[in-house]
């Protein structure tokens, strides 16, 4: 088996969301994909929400599942009701997919996009924004984790920052999620999103949000569909809860639901939490420090389990190649995905390599030994 090193492409599911999902699928083939869903409904209804409730330390009515975290972000941020007058803050490590709505909400509504700038190690210059903030800054969009480079930024602390204003708060935690403790609660946060296949390893095709109940009063999405809302009247219509399920569609891969349900679980009942056990990124950082012609792309203070390095020598694609053909996977990422950091960093593509709580030493070690064969 390969050694796998692209947790933030996609970590790898445990047997039990594999079995689950396989056994769900059989049942929908044989039963009737309407039955097996009837059957599965605690789940499907109670359950996933419940256990992501836990993971997250949201309330349960704050929660919503979407088939990514993009998909979850732009239904709740492209419903909000923003206009000429208002500010918006995002970092310079914005997600390119979270920029493209950005860009589209300015060039409708008007409003300002501003970027909060950074200290020279590469955190956000909290002191900044202790200065600046006001009334009209109606929105503040941060990434936990970005998506190129593995800095951690403080978002409990800009929570407490931005907690006295009226400002709306959106934490981008695509890449956090199972790898960090992430707590909605301590965060003060409106809206965090992420995505089920990453670092809590589930299945591709599910991302979450949760969205508090200041944020569910100021938007105003274009639809609801059938799961909370009915039409009333030739012209009226209904909807039947204030929870965030109102962003919802309706139609999903009941398989995939379930099968974040069982990550969830998984992901719930371990026991090597943040800091225990092998530091797989320390390792995978000492491996790539000591070779020729590499630099890492490693800003700030805190870091998560993604570093990030280019090399002069050998594109970023041909080393992940080279790897690959040395059974270590892992992954290219793209400067443009990250766009406002890792252009300016010289960093058209680099190597992310992301391990994960099974990442072992012998995995760490062979991936420096098979690094050292390809850069010399
Ligand atoms: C920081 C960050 N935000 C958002 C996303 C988007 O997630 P998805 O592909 O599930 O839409 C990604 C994807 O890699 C990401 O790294």
């Amino acid at each position: 088996m390969p050694v796998h090193l692209n947790t933030a492409g996609a970590g790898l599911m445990p047997a039990a969301v594999v079995d689950t999902m396989s056994a769900h699928l059989a049942e929908e083939a044989t039963e009737g994909a309407y039955e097996t869903e009837l059957r599965h409904s605690d789940t499907l209804e109670k359950g996933v929400y419940e256990a992501l409730a836990a993971v997250l330390d949201a309330p349960v009515d704050d929660l919503a599942l979407f088939d990514s975290a993009t998909r979850a972000w732009s239904s709740v941020v492209g419903a909000l009701r923003l206009t000429d007058a208002d500010r918006v803050w995002i970092t310079p490590y914005e997600y390119a997919g979270s920029l493209i709505l950005w860009t589209e909400l300015r060039r409708r509504t008007g409003l300002r996009v501003e970027v909060i700038p950074l200290t020279p190690s590469g955190d956000l210059d909290l002191c900044w924004m202790r200065r600046n903030i006001r009334e009209d800054v109606a929105a503040v969009s941060v990434p936990h984790v970005p998506s190129g480079c593995g800095i951690v930024n403080p978002v409990e602390e800009i929570g407490r920052i931005l907690a006295p204003w009226p400002c709306l708060y959106l934490v981008d935690a695509c890449q956090s999620v199972g790898q960090l403790e992430v707590s909605v609660r301590r965060i003060g946060c409106d809206l965090l999103t992420g995505a089920g296949r990453k670092f809590l390893c589930g299945p591709r095709g599910t991302g979450f949000a949760a969205v508090g109940p200041r944020l569910r009063t100021a938007a105003a999405p274009v639809f609801h569909d059938l799961h909370v809302a009915d039409m009333t009247s030739a012209d009226g219509y209904e909807i039947h809860t204030d929870g965030a399920r109102r962003f919802e569609y309706a139609e999903r891969s009941a398989a995939a639901v379930r099968g974040l349900d069982e990550a969830l679980r998984h992901h719930l009942a371990r026991t090597d939490g943040p800091g225990t056990g092998h530091d797989a990124r320390a390792a995978v950082r000492d491996a790539v420090a000591g070779l020729p012609g590499t630099r890492l792309i490693d800003p700030g203070t805190r870091h998560a389990s993604i570093v990030t390095f280019v090399c002069e020598q050998l594109p970023a694609a041909r080393i992940r190649d080279e790897l690959a053909a040395r059974g270590v996977s892992v992954w290219v990422a793209q400067g443009n995905h990250t766009p406002l950091y890792l252009p300016g960093q010289g960093v058209d593509h680099g190597v992310r390599v992301s391990p994960h709580h099974y990442t072992s030493p012998q995995d760490t070690e062979v991936f420096a030994r098979a690094l050292r064969e390809v850069i010399r």
